[in-house]
């Protein structure tokens, strides 16, 4: 599976890929401070996903610029979903700018 749950050990990882995706990116400090679940698919993208209470929340996705377009933000999402499913989401959100199509996509 391409997609994989990160641990502590890929906080570092994870702020670099949030850093390409982003400016400016969280830290990896940041990053766990946030007491997310944590996707990532190895040096293309990540995905952070809260589920409280029934609902989940998608903090951020991100796929590195020279990667996007070939379907990993898509695998992120899917495993992001499953991911909430389990924790007991029966709802995700996701705050995006009304223009990014991509992302809307
Ligand atoms: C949003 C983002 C994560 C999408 O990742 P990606 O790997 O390019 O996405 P995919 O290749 O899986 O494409 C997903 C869908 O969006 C569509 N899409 C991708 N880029 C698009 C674009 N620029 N314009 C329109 N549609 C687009 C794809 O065609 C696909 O749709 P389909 O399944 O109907 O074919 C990526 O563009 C990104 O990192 N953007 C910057 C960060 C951001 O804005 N994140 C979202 C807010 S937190």
């Amino acid at each position: 599976m391409r997609v994989r749950r990160a641990g502590a050990g890929d906080l570092d990882a994870l702020a670099a890929l949030h850093a390409a995706a982003f400016q400016p990116g969280w830290s990896a400090a940041d990053i766990a401070a946030l007491d997310a679940v944590a996707l990532i698919e190895d040096g293309a993208g990540l995905i952070l996903v809260r589920t409280v209470s029934g609902e989940a929340e998608i903090l951020t996705v991100g796929v590195r610029p020279e990667l996007r377009g070939a379907g990993v933000g898509g695998r992120l999402v899917e495993a992001a979903l499953e991911s909430a499913r389990a924790d007991g989401a029966e709802a995700v959100f996701l705050e995006v700018a009304e223009d990014n199509l991509a992302a809307r996509r």
